[in-house]
């Protein structure tokens, strides 16, 4: 019971945070964000934002002075120039492949900006105007008639009437006509509400409001978009991490952090890592790191995609071997990731085994081409 009383109230009204399976950013880095805003509480900030654009970036970033590692690994200059268009009267559009983030940005940066990552659409072909504006609930509109009690408010209106940022998720996967509900929001930062009596019909946003929409450049793509509606975005892409060292470590974190997470008491060895880093971006690049030139499989081999693989390595060691996570682990996997439509990418792959990691002679990755006839 004395446990219970320590929680925090957004914590409490979600169950304990150590038994969800994924906390929402906000309670995930609670202490960090409430640490952040009082050190940050005499900088400049825009209205209606919990955290200063200092803060934020910090937040999202790290701070290696505090041995803080980045969240989200990317350029300060690119960070900055998100932060800054939700400032304006503009909403953030990124865009990018699949895995490189995306909606983890837009998670972090709606925690640390309006302490709540959870006023989100998702983007589909089922998207309807009532899950992104307001619906009713039959029985009181039947009873009393049309009136505020009665509207079920969904993500954009909560959002414009609370002053928080609301996340659009695939926008581009939404028909048309749906995507363009934004249109008038993001203009004139007003919802028209018809069936309430006139006094109540328009809501006016708040200080605080603004939309980041997220895009898959490999779906429908964002000329599916309507011109008026990109006039209304500040468009930002997303880019797959630059840097390998980058990349392995956020690899390493992200993969024993999932592993903790759902308590497997086991970690992949930094060998193990490089060896999945370095496999996933050779084929994603098409390019050995020695410069030559291999065949790329059509699916997106993401840091994303080498976070699950690595994770489901993991938990396969621990539940079927010794809890030592081996290459053959790690082959086992790779062909979840690798082939989701296409068989001749299983076929590329085998030719990447066959004429690549086969060439190197040391370990791991001599154990690595010994499981080849895994990928099956
Ligand atoms: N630049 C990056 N910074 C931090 N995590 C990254 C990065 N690129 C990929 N990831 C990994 O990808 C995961 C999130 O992917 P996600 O946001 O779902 O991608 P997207 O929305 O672009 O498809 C993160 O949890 C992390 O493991
Ligand atoms: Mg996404």
């Amino acid at each position: 019971m004395a446990k219970k009383r320590t929680r925090t109230k957004s914590a409490s009204s979600n169950g304990d945070p150590q038994t969800l399976q994924r906390p929402p950013a906000e309670i995930l880095f609670a202490d960090e964000l409430r640490a952040l805003a009082k050190a940050s509480a005499k900088d400049p900030k825009p209205p209606g934002w919990k955290l200063s654009p200092r803060a934020v970036l910090k937040f999202v970033l790290g701070d290696p002075s505090e041995d803080r590692p980045a969240k989200f690994v990317g350029r300060r200059a690119f960070l900055e120039r998100c932060i800054v268009s939700l400032a304006t009267n503009r909403g953030l559009m990124l865009i990018g492949e699949p895995g490189t983030a995306k909606s983890y940005l837009s998670e972090l940066l709606t925690a640390a900006i309006s302490g709540d990552s959870t006023l989100t659409i998702q983007g589909s072909a089922g998207t309807t105007e009532d899950n992104i504006r307001y619906s009713w609930n039959y029985a009181l509109l039947v009873s009393e008639g049309p009136s505020e009690n009665a509207l079920v408010p969904a993500p954009l209106y909560l959002g414009m009437k609370h002053g928080k940022l609301v996340r659009f998720e695939e926008i581009t996967r939404c028909a048309l006509e749906i995507q363009d509900v934004l249109l008038s929001v993001l203009s004139d930062r007003v919802m028209a509400v018809a069936e309430l009596p006139e006094a109540q019909r328009s809501l006016y946003a708040s200080n605080g409001f603004n939309v980041i929409a997220t895009a898959n450049t490999r779906d429908r793509g964002v000329n599916e978009m309507s011109a008026a509606l990109k006039r209304r975005f500040n468009f930002e892409t997303v880019h797959p991490i630059a840097d390998i060292q980058e990349e392995l470590q956020l690899v390493q974190r992200e993969t024993n952090r999932n592993l903790s997470r759902s308590q497997v008491p086991v970690t992949i060895d930094p060998e193990l890592t490089e060896l999945l880093v370095t496999t996933f971006r050779e084929l994603r690049q098409g390019k050995t790191v020695d410069g030559k030139g291999i065949e790329t499989p059509s699916t997106v081999l993401s840091t994303a995609e080498a976070v699950a693989t690595g994770y489901a390595a993991g938990v396969h060691a621990y539940y079927y071997s010794d809890g030592q996570v081996q290459p053959l682990h790690l082959v086992r996997h790779l062909v979840g990731s690798v082939l989701k439509d296409n068989p001749d990418d299983l076929k590329t792959v085998r030719h990447y085994f066959d004429h690549v990691i086969k060439k190197r002679k040391t370990e791991p990755w001599q154990a690595f081409y010994d499981a080849r006839d895994e990928l099956i």
